[in-house]
């Protein structure tokens, strides 16, 4: 089902042209690419460590489903609809005089928080490449591998430099356009990582411990889903459908007119989740099998994976090959947030786009540095117990991305109003969906923000 000519050209707010994805499986690869990142191989595993895994999983799943895929399909309507960026798409949709376009002003914030602390985690990943390459990670023993990772993070210098390194790589590919950049990067790449981790999950589910992971992903222990806990959970599943700050509505301008959205972010959604089911799979064996300690927070994924690699056959090789193809992902989805201040910048304040690029990223090594130093050089500081880094990922993902996904239902479900929800979701009465759409609509309406909103409230200790 490819479409192989070129979007047309529909915008009803500019007279150039914009660029679009130029074919069906363009719009699902880069939209799958900017879901799948770091989050699923990184923050997934951490997460789900940390917050006593079966329980935390279950609840996740649960707010990907009823949260989740409503927001995600509300903001591509809302992009296709309006083919532009977040604030100038708010702007066109919203009546006039409304101040919806801030939904968009807190989208770049969050935009940049997020890639200040994402940037200084694929700079790791960078890293172990090199590492993995040399063989200095090949080791089962956690002493070893965690006192590998250690070392990387508490050297400002590295820090900084990979940090540097990782954006004016971005930077580069951004520079040459939406459609080349996006599409052609993460179209080839992906299917290789999923291949890698389907064996790297096979293999890992052959170690002793694996048993005890799966009691540990499959068994929840209720009394562990306390409210912080559900909170963490919901943040989780914003941050890995790219959804609540403009991403999904961005991605969306870029849609052709015949895209089915619901069937896409229904895909996205299902393709996600099981890669993040498979990094699971993959580092909690041997979690269990050579006793690390399952929550260890950001570091797991860095000294776990090393520890599988080590048992296998060609274990180096293909170490360096998965964090290669981690860092593909992860690049995947870092142009995804940026590509969120730059063509807002670009169409809203008519900088050229290089220019808004060069803009961004100057943006983001400044703020950036907070974060790759916050465990050497600022590892003391510490406001409210936690450092830059963490403090840049709990803002964006439990507050600034729930806050956004409030607002954009409240958008939809009171603003823009069932016709045109049912209208743009139909693809201008093309697709035969109505009481679908009619369904998420009155979950956009009732269900998403009130839910989103007592989990907000609850997690954070306001009642
Ligand atoms: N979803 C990506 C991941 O899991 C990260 C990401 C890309 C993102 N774009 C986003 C997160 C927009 C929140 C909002 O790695």
């Amino acid at each position: 089902m490819t479409h192989p000519s070129p979007t047309p050209p529909l915008s009803s707010t500019s007279t150039t042209p914009r660029a679009g994805f130029s074919s069906s499986f363009g719009v699902l690869a880069a939209t799958l690419g900017s879901a799948v990142g770091l989050g699923n191989i990184w923050k997934f595993p951490s997460l789900t460590g940390a917050n006593g895994g079966a329980g935390f999983l279950l609840v996740y799943l649960l707010a990907t489903l009823l949260i989740g895929l409503p927001v995600m399909v509300a903001e591509m309507a809302m992009g296709r609809q309006a083919r532009a960026n977040p604030i100038t798409a708010l702007r066109t949709l919203a009546p006039r005089g409304q101040p919806w376009w801030l939904i968009g002003m807190a989208g770049m914030g969050a935009a940049f928080l997020i890639l200040s602390f994402y940037s200084e985690v694929v700079a790791w990943v960078f890293a172990y490449v090199l590492k993995a390459l040399r063989g200095s990670l090949l080791s089962s023993d956690p002493a070893v591998t965690g006192a590998a990772f250690q070392a990387l993070i508490s050297d400002p210098v590295q820090s900084l430099l990979w940090q540097w390194g990782v954006l004016a790589f971005i930077g580069s590919i951004l520079l040459l356009g939406v459609t080349k950049g996006i599409e052609a990067l993460t179209k080839k790449l992906m299917p290789l990582l999923f291949v890698l981790l389907l064996l790297l999950c096979a293999f890992s589910l052959s170690l002793s411990g694996a048993s005890q992971a799966l009691a540990f992903l499959f068994q929840p222990e209720w009394h562990k889903i306390t409210a912080p806990v559900v909170l963490t959970a919901m943040g989780l599943a914003f941050f890995k459908l790219s959804i609540g700050m403009g991403t999904m509505m961005t991605y969306g301008s870029y849609f052709g007119d015949e895209q089915n959205i619901p069937a896409t972010a229904v895909r996205v959604m299902a393709a996600d989740l099981s890669v993040s089911m498979l990094a699971g799979m993959a580092i909690f064996p041997a979690v269990f099998t050579f006793g690390f300690e399952p929550a260890a927070g950001p570091s797991l994924v860095f000294i776990t994976i090393p520890a599988v690699f080590a048992q296998m056959p060609f274990g180096q090789v293909l170490m360096a090959a998965f964090f290669v193809l981690t860092a593909v992902a992860a690049t995947g989805a870092m142009l995804s947030l940026m590509e969120v201040p730059v063509v807002t910048l670009h169409e809203r304040w008519g900088i050229s786009r290089p220019r808004a690029t060069l803009l961004t990223l100057l943006g983001l090594v400044m703020i950036g540095a907070g974060c790759a130093l916050s465990q050497s050089t600022l590892a003391a500081f510490q406001p409210g117990g936690r450092n830059l880094f963490d403090w840049a990922d709990f803002i964006s993902s439990n507050l600034l991305l729930p806050l956004g996904g409030i607002f954009i239902a409240l958008f939809v479900g009171w603003v823009w109003g069932t016709g045109a929800f049912r209208q743009a979701l139909s693809n201008r009465g093309r697709l035969n969906n109505g009481t679908l759409a009619q369904a998420i609509f009155f979950v956009l309406r009732w269900v998403s923000p009130l839910l989103i909103l007592a989990v907000m409230l609850r997690g954070l200790g306001v009642f």
